[in-house]
């Protein structure tokens, strides 16, 4: 995507919170996101997607734990009208980037087995699924499917995963 400008914040103004919320709703239909809460973490970091440049608006938002060689991937959201225009991967680009920089072995999440969208964008970046968790959003009892990409510690490289996906 062209004129995409991509950074982590801690501070967020009320503009910003206000366009990130819109987003979460848009994307989501029970959205949890608590960004105080979350920019309270030491161990988190929420890379901001804006179009044209630093001051842009937000197009996307990427929400992420970072824990001792593991990655958490919370929250990954393009505003709809922004939608297959690269910003989803750029966002994880960048988390890739952080991740491979810190030496990260291991990267996770999950997601909505009816996810289609999301499973592509995962899937084009080497994430497999490994595991399936039975009725894991509970308001409509939908099954989470979960991902992980390893990597190797020295070289980045991803590592190959072994296992298919099963039930729990
Ligand atoms: C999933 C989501 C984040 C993708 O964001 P995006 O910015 O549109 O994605 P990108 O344009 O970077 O797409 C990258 C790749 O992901 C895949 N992809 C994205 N949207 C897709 C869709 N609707 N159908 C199929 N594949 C899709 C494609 O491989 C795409 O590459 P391509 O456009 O070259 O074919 C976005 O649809 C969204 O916000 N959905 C609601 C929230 C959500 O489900 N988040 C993920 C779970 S946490």
């Amino acid at each position: 995507m062209r004129d995409l400008a991509l950074h982590v914040t801690r501070a967020v103004d009320d503009a910003d919170a206000a366009a990130l919320a819109a987003i979460d709703a848009a994307s989501f239909p029970h959205p949890t996101l608590d960004l105080a809460g979350e920019l309270a973490r030491s161990f988190a970091r929420l890379w901001l997607a804006r179009e044209g440049a630093d001051d842009g608006p937000i197009v996307g938002f990427l929400l992420a734990w970072l824990v001792a060689d593991e990655v958490h991937v919370l929250t990954v959201a393009t505003a709809p009208d922004h939608r297959r225009r690269g910003v989803a991967r750029a966002l994880l680009d960048h988390l890739l980037v952080e991740a491979r920089a810190r030496r990260t072995t291991l990267l996770l999440l999950e997601l909505r087995e009816s996810n289609a969208a999301a499973r592509a964008l995962y899937e084009g970046f080497g994430f497999t699924a490994f595991a399936v968790r039975k009725g894991y959003y509970a308001e409509e009892g939908e099954d989470a499917t979960e991902m992980r990409l390893a990597l190797d510690a020295e070289t980045g490289e991803i590592v190959p995963d072994p296992s298919a996906a099963t039930e729990r």
